[in-house]
């Protein structure tokens, strides 16, 4: 689905992250299941990875993220007219995890809903919001891409254990002139292929009962080959689809901002771009695949880092269970 621009623009105004201070290394997992770090960085480029405590749910990330992008947007939570929270690990089922952030901020005057995409949340979100503000129904959206996968993780299961971590990113949508700010969006689902990667129970098909719960079908069920084989090719695809929306060629991007599921991924998606390693911002080797907060928390750490500037052209990749997958382009 391609995101046609409305008679509106819209610019990210602000970017906040938050990832929780826990850090499990692979020498930890050494410990816990029968792996190595030679393994894990060999296979996904992962060295380690943040998790929450005791505490911490993914509306408490998504608050911290929140406050540090309404920081640098200039504004403050009443100003805000949408929350969209991009996540599979909401706090609880009902309310939204966009309902509970708004409560928390205090964004009086929003309305609020959660997005399922998987790993491509937070570009599904940022699509939505660019579409909404294009429309004319809304000015000032709050995107989020939030998870607290340590949670639905089977922590005896190697194959999916090593690979996830938490965290939270955030950005704040303005409406802008029009050619200004997202230049491109793009979405597409397959679910015929859902099975490549899914959480069996505790919805309304199978809710957990004690037979469920021994059967561990609370936990992520992944089928790494099997997500491996399309997603080189999806997120090319994806990121072609904004570029040929906003008239502009790959030499043009300043930056590629890869879902970080797998740096053997991230190098496919390079290199079939023919892009610099120095476009490329990449941090799974200290964050882990942290599904849809994975693309906001980099870009935070990009922007922290003084390296966005303005004028930049910033493409956005993501490729996730669903399957789903999208892109954004926008120019800082
Ligand atoms: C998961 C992934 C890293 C596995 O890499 P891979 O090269 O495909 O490895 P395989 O799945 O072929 O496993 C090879 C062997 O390593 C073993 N293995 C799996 N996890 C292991 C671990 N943590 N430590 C050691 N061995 C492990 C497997 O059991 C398998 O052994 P077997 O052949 O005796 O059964 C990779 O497939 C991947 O990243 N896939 C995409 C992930 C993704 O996109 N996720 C969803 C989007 S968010």
């Amino acid at each position: 689905m391609k995101g046609k621009n409305g008679t509106s623009g819209a610019k990210i105004s602000g970017i906040g992250y938050y990832v929780p201070e826990k850090v499990i290394t692979n020498f930890d997992l050494e410990k816990m299941v029968d792996t190595s770090d030679e393994w894990i960085v060999s296979r996904s480029g992962i060295r380690e990875r943040r998790v929450v405590s005791a505490e911490e749910a993914s509306s408490d990330m998504a608050h911290h993220a929140s406050r540090e992008a309404l920081r640098e947007a200039g504004l403050k939570p009443r100003d805000i007219d949408l929350i969209i929270v991009g996540t599979v690990t909401p706090d609880m089922p009902l309310p939204s995890t966009g309902c509970i952030l708004q409560d928390r901020l205090g964004a009086k005057k929003a309305a609020a809903l959660d997005l399922s995409a998987a790993c491509s949340g937070f570009v599904y979100s940022l699509a939505v919001a660019q579409s909404m503000i294009g429309m004319g129904k809304v000015e000032k959206v709050l995107v989020v891409g939030v998870e607290t996968l340590s949670r639905i993780i089977d922590w005896k299961d190697r194959k999916t254990c090593v690979l996830f971590g938490d965290g939270a990113g955030a950005v704040v949508v303005e409406k802008a002139p029009a050619g200004s700010g997202i230049l491109g969006t793009f979405m597409q689902s397959d679910g015929t292929l859902g099975e490549l990667l899914y959480v069996p129970g505790g919805g309304s098909r199978r809710p957990l009962d004690e037979k469920g719960l021994r059967e561990g079908l609370q936990y992520v069920k992944m089928k790494g080959d099997g997500l491996f084989k399309y997603a080189v090719r999806a997120m090319v695809g994806a990121a072609q689809a904004s570029l040929d929306q906003a008239g502009l060629a790959v030499e043009d991007v300043d930056y590629l901002i890869p879902h970080q599921a797998n740096i053997r991924i991230i190098e496919g998606v390079r290199r079939r771009l023919k892009l610099k390693h120095e476009q490329m911002v990449i941090n799974i080797d200290r964050i882990g695949n942290t599904s849809s907060a994975s693309i906001p928390i980099a870009l935070g750490e990009l922007n922290e880092q003084g390296r966005l500037k303005d004028g930049d052209l910033v493409l956005l990749v993501a490729f996730g269970g669903g399957l789903t997958w999208g892109s954004v382009l926008f120019r800082r």
